[in-house]
């Protein structure tokens, strides 16, 4: 049975912070994908996918927001897709976005947050993780969960570590104080990261960099490797 996280009983902690922060901006979200298309880490992201083959697999999407980027790879090859976003609001843009491109027998939709749900979902052979990670403040556990449901590959965009993101997450954390939300930005460790999805057996496939953000993927090694010692 999954657990889904009702923003309506809002517990006032950091994971409804999200959900809240981000079903505000769901309109938004549509609205821009529909004037500007995928943005440029998305385009990077599929163009890593194509090298690693997406035709006739199942996708698990994390913090899929409105449901654009999978749904672009469904209509390019992928089977099918699960979607998971705190933000119900965002379910209710991408469900509709979903059926608007005749792709709703093809897609599920679960709201909660997928740390706490993940058991109760099936694994997926590539698991998408675009700009979300640096919503969450358990990197590990999210990576964890993430990686406990990845059959084949994980595809991820994560904020790069430099001087200027930190600067902008550190006065987004205080605006977003301010205005009395509980969602935080991060900028995790991406080398913590590349560390934890190597000890599970994963090596990187394809990586690339706009002057914000790093794309990376994760493809699972052949055979896990020998425990030291
Ligand atoms: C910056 S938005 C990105 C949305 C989408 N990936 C995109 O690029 O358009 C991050 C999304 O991740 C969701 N999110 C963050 N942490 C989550 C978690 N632990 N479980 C499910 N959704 C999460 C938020 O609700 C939000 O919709």
């Amino acid at each position: 049975m999954i657990r889904e996280v009702s923003m309506a009983g809002c517990c006032g902690g950091t994971t409804c912070g999200i959900g809240r922060c981000f079903g505000h901006f769901s309109r938004r979200y549509t609205r821009r994908y529909e004037r500007r298309g995928l943005e440029a880490t998305q385009k990077q992201l599929v163009a890593g996918l194509r090298e690693v083959g997406f035709d006739g697999r199942s996708l698990l999407e994390i913090g899929c927001g409105v449901g654009y980027f999978h749904q672009h790879l469904l209509l390019r090859g992928a089977a099918t897709a699960v979607g998971v976003d705190l933000a119900e609001a965002m379910l209710t843009e991408a469900r509709a976005l979903a059926a608007r491109q005749g792709l709703a027998e093809r897609v599920r939709y679960v709201s909660g947050d997928f740390q706490v749900m993940a058991p109760a979902l099936e694994a997926a052979d590539i698991t998408l993780l675009d700009k979300v990670v640096c919503c969450y403040p358990d990197a590990p556990g999210l990576m964890a969960a993430t990686i406990g449901r990845t059959k084949q590959a994980c595809a991820l965009t994560l904020p790069r570590r430099h001087w200027f993101n930190r600067a902008a997450a550190h006065l987004g954390a205080g605006l977003f104080r301010v205005v009395g939300s509980t969602y935080r930005p991060f900028v995790h460790d991406p080398t913590t990261i590349d560390g934890q999805m190597r000890a599970a057996g994963f090596e990187p496939a394809f990586e690339a960099r706009t002057l914000i953000w790093l794309t990376r993927i994760y493809r699972r090694a052949s055979a896990p490797p020998v425990a030291a010692g």
